[in-house]
């Protein structure tokens, strides 16, 4: 079982960075092995819209569009049974870093549904307001992938400073991440 946390914030040391370690932990508690992807160390240049108006969009045409530094990332995420992304709220969404991966992805399901069935979780950090509309968007997106969520898959924390109860919720979808992981199998949802 491989849990692989994706870190959406520009900064070093964030919080979102920290509310990720925590769910890590949880899930090392469940006997994954973990690993951290931090976004603001890859090339990550901007989708180019292939897939619009009926083109293609695949993974080897999208390495081939600009993205032999995704290719890494890619193999990273493909070979996760769960992935966890942690960003901060940037204007009422996901930081640029992580909404700009997301939308590099539709080559993981457009053609081929190469993300179905893994397990997802959502972890946010923000200051004044924003992270429900972040995870709601978040949510839409990685569901329409084909990833599954276990029961509170999202916990969000204000401020600098991170809340008990926010660990604690952090904890718990790392946990409830790796155990609904178990329990699916590796099961496969896409019936076309
Ligand atoms: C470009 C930018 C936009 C932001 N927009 C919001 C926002 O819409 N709502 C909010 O509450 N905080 C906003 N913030 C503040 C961050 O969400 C907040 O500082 C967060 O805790 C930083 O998380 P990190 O430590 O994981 O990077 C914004 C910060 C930046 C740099």
């Amino acid at each position: 079982m491989k849990v692989l946390g994706i870190d959406g914030s520009p900064r070093v040391n964030s919080i979102s960075h920290r509310l990720l370690e925590i769910a890590l932990e949880g899930a090392e508690k469940e006997g994954a092995s973990t690993g951290m992807l931090r976004l603001r160390e890859y090339e990550i240049p901007p989708c180019e819209g292939c897939v619009s108006y009926y083109g293609r969009c695949n993974l080897q045409e999208c390495i081939g569009h600009n993205g032999e530094g995704l290719k890494d990332l890619f193999d990273e995420i493909l070979s996760s049974d769960v992935l966890l992304f942690a960003t901060p709220v940037y204007w009422f969404g996901p930081s640029g870093l992580l909404k700009n991966l997301i939308d590099r992805m539709t080559c993981l399901e457009h053609e081929e549904k190469l993300l179905d069935g893994k397990v997802g979780g959502i972890l946010c950090s923000y200051e004044e307001e924003g992270a429900s509309t972040t995870i709601s968007q978040l949510f839409l997106a990685l569901s329409d992938m084909g990833l599954h969520f276990p029961p509170y898959a999202y916990t969000y924390n204000r401020g600098d400073k991170i809340e008990q109860d926010t660990a604690f919720y952090a904890e718990q979808l790392g946990r409830n991440a790796v155990m609904v992981a178990q329990c699916l199998d590796g099961k496969r949802w896409w019936r076309r």
